[in-house]
């Protein structure tokens, strides 16, 4: 007798053999018919059994979410939606679930019930589905920039500086919170925590890839990264994935080509390797948009919005002509809402990149040259003074997916904008010696996984796309 997968026994079939498979119950229905399901595949596996010769004890077992290993014969089905099913000939229950006190029953459940049991979720068809083209796609991009000459480079997670200036970091401490050691000025004394040092989780590998990339020449990163940023969004995570590319001698053009065959070789890897989930998750779509009144209604299924992000050119704006497109935009009638934007130099709202995304280019945007002032101080400053070679590449229903730069490479002027903001350069000292020995042209940028995985799964709030979301006030799990 062999043991399959359900993935692996529908697709090869193996009718007339004896066959074992082992999953949990979705369902069972009239005491005959059990739709199994392993994790492997979006789809069940039907399992008659004949409850006249089956064992009591275990008949009163097979209940929903148990766990059971089902042996029989393949044979053809008759029911509708599947091929073939098992005619079972022994049920041996390796774990029972109460259906009194199982949380996930096999009826709807809502979305926000289920960040509560994060633990039991993924036994659902959609969050299965989810973290299957979560996996799929972080292959898809180790893949990408292996096949493409690059090398995985691991950041550190605790580091000394602050890579986007923003400080929103998370201190890392050894000291006791409540009674921290103080110095003369009653300042907390780091010299005796652990490192000897005030040290925080990473908000970004960059730093530390530039380096690898000004030795290695083509690098990335991919690991968590960390913000205490107060943003309690369908779009932020404090803990959060980073794919980080760096490549040396590459300019902002280069850059922006990189990102946008990046981006559409790893959706076109889940169009042609997650089909079954895909479809499954635009049908759930396509239910949910049901209840929408038709003008809020999306004009592309799931599918059709991946296939059209790989056959269709980015555009590319820079940030002073996209000013004026939303100067002369109309103002929405309907909602009240004014997309002009008064200022040159102010950052765009997410309303402002989603109105060029959605309305006016209707295709994903790369903007590029914002004004220095709105970006981080490692951006490569253009000739007018006064904009810096930044991109942000904006994804229908997602906004910013992609921000990144060709970096500054002159240490003089580097110097300058460190020294403009304030920022201590004793923290930076390794990465100025990059301008100091050897530099050159460089750019790179980061991904955020998980605003990547909504796109990819028409999910609406990032915390239904990572296991185990970590938001304000919220790490239970
Ligand atoms: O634009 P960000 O802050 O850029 C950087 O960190 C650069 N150091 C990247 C680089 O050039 N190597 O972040 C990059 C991307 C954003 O575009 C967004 O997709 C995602 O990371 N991101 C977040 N995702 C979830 N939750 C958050 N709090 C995020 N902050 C940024
Ligand atoms: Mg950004």
């Amino acid at each position: 007798m062999k043991s399959y997968s359900i993935k692996e026994l529908l697709e090869k079939q193996p009718v007339g053999d004896s066959v074992e498979v082992n999953g949990w119950v979705k369902t069972f229905r009239s005491n005959r018919f059990i739709a199994l399901n392993d994790g492997s595949t979006i789809h069940n596996l039907q399992c008659v059994v004949d409850f006249e010769n089956l064992d009591e004890t275990v008949l009163k077992q097979i209940t929903t979410g148990s766990a059971l290993k089902i042996s029989g014969t393949l044979v053809e089905s008759q029911g509708k939606g599947q091929t073939v099913e098992i005619q079972t000939e022994d049920v041996f229950v390796h774990g029972s679930a109460d259906p009194e006190t199982y949380p996930i029953q096999p009826k709807k459940h809502s979305l926000e019930f289920l960040r509560e049991k994060a633990h039991l979720r993924v036994r659902t068809n959609t969050f299965a589905a989810v973290m299957r083209v979560r996996s799929a796609l972080a292959f898809a991009i180790h893949s990408y920039f292996q096949q493409n000459g690059f090398y995985y480079m691991h950041a550190p997670i605790i580091t000394g500086s602050d890579a986007e200036g923003a400080g929103e970091m998370f201190r890392v401490t050894s000291l006791d919170a409540k009674n921290p050691p103080l110095d003369e000025s009653g300042n907390v004394d780091y010299s005796e925590d652990f490192f000897g040092k005030e040290t925080n989780l990473t908000v970004s590998g960059q730093l530390e890839a530039e380096t690898y990339a000004m030795g290695l020449g083509k690098v990335y990163t991919f690991g968590p990264t960390f913000r205490a940023e107060n943003s309690n969004t369908s779009r932020h995570l404090a803990e959060f994935w980073m794919i980080e590319p760096e490549v040396a001698f590459n300019d902002l053009d280069a850059n922006m080509d990189l990102a946008e065959d990046f981006i559409k070789s790893i959706i076109q890897y889940v169009l042609d390797h997650c089909k079954d989930d895909l479809e499954f998750l635009e049908s759930r779509l396509l239910e949910e948009e049901k209840s929408k009144p038709q003008t809020e209604r999306s004009e592309m299924t799931l599918l059709e919005k991946l296939k059209f992000v790989v056959e269709n050119n980015f555009k590319r704006v820079s940030y002073t002509e996209a000013i004026d497109i939303l100067r002369n935009s109309k103002p929405n009638k309907k909602k009240k809402f004014q997309y002009s934007i008064d200022e040159w130099g102010a950052d765009l709202q997410s309303e402002h990149e989603r109105f060029l995304v959605e309305k006016h280019f209707k295709c994903p945007v790369i903007l590029f040259d914002y004004p220095a002032k709105i970006k981080a101080f490692y951006m490569r400053l253009n000739e007018d003074g006064k904009t810096v070679r930044a991109m942000d590449v904006l994804f229908p229903g997602i906004g910013e997916i992609v921000g990144g730069s060709q970096r500054e490479e002159r240490l003089e002027v580097l110097q300058q904008k460190i020294k403009d903001l304030g920022i201590d350069d004793k923290e930076l000292w390794w990465y100025l010696d990059l301008r100091r020995f050897g530099t050159a042209v460089h750019s790179g940028f980061g991904l955020g996984f998980e605003r990547m995985v909504q796109f990819a799964t028409g999910m609406g709030n990032i915390r239904d796309v990572i296991p185990y979301p970590r938001t304000p006030q919220n790490a239970e799990f």
